[in-house]
C-alpha cells in the first residue's frame, strides 16, 4: 500500500498502530459521525484488500465479517475473505449464501488508476454504481451502506440513485482524505427494498 498512498505520516501512524492501510481513518471517523455499524451485525466490505476496514469492522461488531476483493486479502482472524469480482452477477447470491442476512455493505472500492483524470474518474463512479447494485442485492431492508465516490460529473446522478434506495443519504469528505483529491463517501441509511 506504500507506494499507492506514499509513505506520509498517517501511512507511518497506520503501520505504528497496526492497520495494514491509513483507510483505516476514514472508516474510523465515518463510523465515530454516523454509526453505521452495530455490534451484531454483518458486515461486507467490498474492495477490501489489504484490510485496513475489516481490521475497523472486526473491531466493532460480533457479526459475521466478509472481506471481497480481486487481490488476496493475508488472514485476519475472525474475518472471511472471498477473492472475487463483486461486480460478477453470481456474487450476491453466493454471498447471501455464506452470510445469511447482510445488515451493512461497505466498498471502498477502486479501479487501478491510469493516470487519466476524467477517465479514471468515470471508471470509478461505475464501480460505485456496481457497489450500490451489490448491495441492493443482499441487504435486508434497514441495512446501511458506505461507498467512496469521486466529486465530478457523474456525481450527483450517483447520489440520487442512492437516494432512491436509501430513506437517509449524506456525503463525507475525511480528513484522512489527500488535499487536491475529489474523493468523497456517501453514507446511506435505511435501505428500502422496492425490488
Ligand atoms: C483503496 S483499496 C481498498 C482499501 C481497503 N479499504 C483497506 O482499508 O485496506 C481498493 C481495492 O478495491 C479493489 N477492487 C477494485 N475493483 C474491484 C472489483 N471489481 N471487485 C473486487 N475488488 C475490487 C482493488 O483490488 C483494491 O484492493
Amino acid at each position: 500500500m506504500g507506494s499507492q498512498w506514499g509513505r506520509d505520516s498517517a501511512y507511518i501512524r497506520a503501520m505504528h498502530e497496526g492497520y495494514r492501510s491509513r483507510a483505516a481513518y476514514k472508516l474510523i471517523e465515518i463510523q465515530n459521525r454516523y454509526h453505521l455499524i452495530r455490534e451484531q451485525d454483518n458486515v461486507i466490505d467490498l474492495g477490501a484488500a489489504p484490510g485496513s476496514w475489516l481490521q475497523v469492522i472486526r473491531a466493532l461488531t460480533r457479526g459475521t465479517v466478509l472481506g471481497i476483493d480481486l487481490s488476496p486479502i493475508a488472514p485476519l482472524d475472525g474475518v472471511q475473505t472471498m477473492v472475487a469480482d463483486f461486480t460478477d452477477p453470481a456474487i450476491p447470491g453466493q454471498v447471501r449464501s455464506v452470510v445469511g442476512t447482510v445488515n451493512v455493505v461497505v466498498s471502498d472500492a477502486a479501479p487501478r488508476l491510469s493516470g487519466h483524470k476524467s477517465y479514471d474518474q468515470a471508471r470509478a463512479m461505475a464501480l460505485g454504481e456496481d457497489a450500490l447494485s451489490f448491495a441492493c442485492n443482499v441487504l435486508k431492508p434497514g441495512g446501511n451502506f458506505l461507498v467512496k465516490a469521486f466529486q465530478g460529473e457523474d456525481f450527483n446522478h450517483f447520489l440520487g440513485d442512492t437516494r432512491d434506495h436509501f430513506l437517509s443519504v449524506r456525503t463525507f469528505r475525511s480528513r484522512a482524505t489527500r488535499k487536491g483529491s475529489s474523493e468523497i463517501y456517501i453514507v446511506a441509511k435505511n435501505f428500502v427494498d422496492i425490488r
